[in-house]
């Protein structure tokens, strides 16, 4: 049964509203004061107020903002006299739904019954085409239920306790750093967490940016430079994309994990190496040493503990939890007040492949967030591309000179005019080809490309 209260001092007004209620099927309640109405409010649970403005303690839009300070639930409606709009008004901008005029008359009431009907009604159909957004998340936690993401954790747990080197594998942007850094403040809060990227750096550059270099070391080493490997002290030197190491540095590294120790280039001196090594990679290190374009040795001492984070698309229950932290989170970064996103949207989400994985569907929230201006997220179903890469397209295809090339022709081209892009920088052609090193260097080999950079 609805309840309702009912506060007003004028006690015939309030009998004769308590019958009518009564008569519709309410659950009425009653309070002459402000200081009883408080109390019933808080103990009764009514779904609707109706409120007097005029009260003899406090008046009813103070009694409301007490209300709604305290958050007890329920509509309110007030009771007011034409000479009492200024506080009516007061009253709505308080959060009051309506108000209806005194003397009262039935048909008012009739109406004001219909309204909050509907009212009701439109708010459970909201309800079940939206999803509300819970507000419980804390930042930069590993979010998800699923069983895959429950065993990283729990990984993450394990191996926090052991000094061990970590090998973390996972498609791109199923949160690799993530989980390093969770491994770090977990084992070695207050010591420092190195990152390099090994795609990122050329060879020569890759192993002073590691190991460091004397002064004198080559042209150039004006001064002696401290490598990631020292800096990493006590703490995590976080490897990532381990698989496009040069095969040299490959052989340093394994030699620095075997004795934990190491020399800066030119140097002399060993210097112990005592960090934790937490390595990444988005390919198979397996299929690389078969290839041998990755040491076996390397990798036998990086497997000592594997973390393998599953793509999105295996473990769809993260999507919601996942959807929920982001757009908490940019809520408050782009100063938004997103609370609800439309079900069909939240199902095209659960439905959608994520080949970026999370980091996708960060992106995708993102440029929703910035574009909803209300409480509900605006979204576009088209920007999730439902046409994976293999998929044919069957429009029309008119080659060049009317026959089509061969592939190793196209390759050749590719290749090659991506090296003229990068300047002859290996590291970022291999980063854009999505290709090892020495896969990049068999094909020039092969191909014979030269370039004149
Ligand atoms: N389970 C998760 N919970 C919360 N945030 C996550 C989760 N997984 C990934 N993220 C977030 O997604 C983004 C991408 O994650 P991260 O950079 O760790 O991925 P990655 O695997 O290192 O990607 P890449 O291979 O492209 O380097 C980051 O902003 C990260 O904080
Ligand atoms: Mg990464």
């Amino acid at each position: 049964m609805k309840k309702i209260l009912i506060v007003d001092d004028d006690s015939a007004l309030a009998q004769t509203l308590q019958l009518y209620f009564q008569s519709k099927g309410f659950d009425v309640l009653v309070a002459g004061t402000s200081a009883e109405a408080l109390t019933l409010w808080k103990t009764g649970h009514p779904e609707l107020v109706l409120l007097d403005v005029q009260l003899p303690d406090i008046n009813g839009p103070q009694l409301l903002s007490k209300a709604k300070e305290l958050n007890l639930p329920g509509d309110v409606v007030m009771i007011t006299a034409f000479q009492d709009t200024e506080a009516t008004l007061h009253a709505l901008s308080l959060g009051a739904i309506d108000y209806l005029y005194k003397p009262l008359d039935l048909d008012a009431l009739d109406l004001l019954i219909k309204k909050l009907d509907l009212r009701k009604k439109e708010s459970e159909k909201l309800e079940k085409l939206t999803y509300v957004i819970s507000e419980t998340y804390k930042p930069k936690q590993i979010i998800g239920k699923s069983d895959g993401i429950l065993n990283v954790v729990k990984a993450i747990v394990q191996v926090s306790r052991t000094p061990t080197t970590v090998l973390i594998e996972g498609e791109t942007g199923t949160g690799k750093e993530l989980v390093a850094q969770t491994i770090h403040y977990h084992s070695a809060p207050n010591e420092p967490f190195m990152g390099i990227n090994c795609a990122s750096i050329l060879g020569n550059l890759l192993e002073s940016e590691l190991f460091g270099y004397e002064k004198g070391a080559f042209t150039g080493a004006t001064q002696r430079r401290i490598g990631k490997l020292e800096y990493s002290g006590k703490g995590t030197l976080f490897l990532d994309e381990i698989s496009e190491l040069p095969l040299e540095l490959q052989a340093k590294f394994l030699r620095v994990l075997q004795e934990r120790e190491f020399q800066r280039v030119g140097g002399v001196k060993s210097i112990p190496f005592k960090a934790r090594v937490i390595a990444a990679t988005n390919k198979n290190l397996a299929a690389l040493v078969k290839s041998k374009d990755f040491r076996e040795d390397l990798y036998f001492r990086l497997k000592v503990f594997v973390i393998r984070i599953p793509p999105l698309r295996e473990r769809r229950e993260d999507i919601v939890p996942l959807v929920e932290y982001f757009i908490n989170q940019l809520n408050i970064e782009l100063h938004k007040k997103v609370k609800r996103i439309p079900q069909t949207y939240l199902d095209a989400l659960v439905d959608y492949d994520w080949p970026g994985n999370v980091r996708e569907l960060q992106n995708v929230l993102r440029r929703a967030m910035i574009l909803s201006d209300g409480e509900v997220l605006d979204f576009d179903l088209r920007w999730l591309d439902k046409t994976s890469p293999g998929q044919l397209s069957t429009s029309s295809f008119s080659p060049e000179g009317g026959v089509p090339k061969r592939l190793v022709d196209v390759e050749k081209e590719h290749i090659t005019n991506v090296l003229k892009f990068t300047k002859g920088n290996y590291g970022e052609a291999c980063k854009i080809l999505g290709i090892s090193r020495p896969t990049l260097r068999k094909k020039i080999r092969d191909y014979g490309i030269r370039l004149k950079v």
